[in-house]
């Protein structure tokens, strides 16, 4: 197996993406913000089966965070996670710095008028043109044929497919399904931050989002009825703040009253401090 590639320059990722390209490898990409787990594993895997040459970032990007959000205290491990990335036969982990990708004088952000007005982007204002701004940097400076996205985070792979399409980049997004725990937890950087009773009590997400799943197949198709079993429910465990719970259309993420068609259920809960976020989609059909 070739040793890893750690690359640190813009310049030096570019130039490699080129080299590449030339030979007529192709490319996929799995941009992080490292302490990898394996649902990260699991689009690494995904990005290696689709392409030549595997590229992941690990870059906690500044301007996602909000004041008052977790970015100084974001959990990191960059020897564990090269090793990782190299076990998983990854060909290059790139890490820039802040002051290469934001250096002084930077002033220019991509927005996006519809998909930021719902769910994550009503309580992290300015989170999604931090993300879309920053993976339009990445996907320039890595320049990759695939890039792979996690339907955890199902909010930002809808903004993202939504800029790759109206910038016209030439790269193929692929959605990957929620990695979870074996007891139902979906995985996260931030479960690092839980202690072992949050833990427990963070496994009302998922059972939430499952009892949702089987009040819809005893024919209860109201949204408000299911997201307030789920409220109530997700409420009954001491210690938790629901920052919102919604069951919205897929595409649009418009709310959804009754559900004929599949939708998305998604929330975000506040475990103690730690802000957890998971979704499934329910179907009327299943
Ligand atoms: P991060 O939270 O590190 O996640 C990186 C990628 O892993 C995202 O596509 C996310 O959806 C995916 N992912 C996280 N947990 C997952 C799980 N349990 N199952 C499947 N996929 C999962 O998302 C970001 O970083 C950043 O916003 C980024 C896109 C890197 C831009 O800074």
């Amino acid at each position: 197996m070739p040793a890893i590639e750690i690359i640190r320059s813009l310049t030096e990722m570019t130039n490699w993406s080129a080299r590449h390209r030339r030979k007529g490898n192709s490319i996929s990409f799995v941009p992080t913000m490292g302490f990898l787990h394996e649902g990260h594993l699991s689009l690494m895997k995904e990005g290696k089966r689709q392409a030549d040459k595997l590229v992941i970032s690990i870059f906690v990007n500044p301007t996602q965070f909000g004041p008052g959000e977790d970015f100084d205290s974001y959990p990191s491990d960059l020897d564990r996670d090269f090793k990782l990335a190299e076990d998983i036969g990854a060909d290059v982990v790139f890490t820039p710095t802040k002051a290469d990708f934001y250096p002084q004088g930077f002033d220019t952000f991509i927005n996006q008028e519809k998909l930021p007005n719902h769910l994550c982007g009503l309580s992290r204002a300015g989170h999604f043109q931090g993300v879309m701004t920053i993976v339009a940097k990445l996907f320039n400076v890595v320049n990759p044929d695939i890039a792979v996205f996690g339907e955890k985070d199902f909010q930002q792979l809808a903004i993202i497919r939504r800029m790759v399409k109206d910038l016209n980049f030439n790269i193929r997004i692929i959605g990957h399904p929620t990695v979870r725990e074996t007891d139902g937890l979906a995985r996260s950087s931030r479960n690092s931050k839980l202690t072992s009773d949050q833990r427990i009590t963070a496994l009302s997400l998922f059972a939430s989002l499952e009892k949702a799943q089987n009040t819809l197949k005893s024919e209860e198709t109201s949204a408000a009825v299911l997201i307030g079993n789920a409220a109530d429910f997700i409420s009954s465990h001491p210690g938790t703040e629901i920052d919102y719970i919604k069951i919205c259309d897929p595409d649009t993420l418009d709310d959804v009253t009754i559900i004929d068609r599949p939708v998305v259920m998604a929330m975000a809960v506040k475990v103690g401090t730690t802000r957890l976020i998971d979704n499934m989609i329910l179907n009327p059909d299943k």
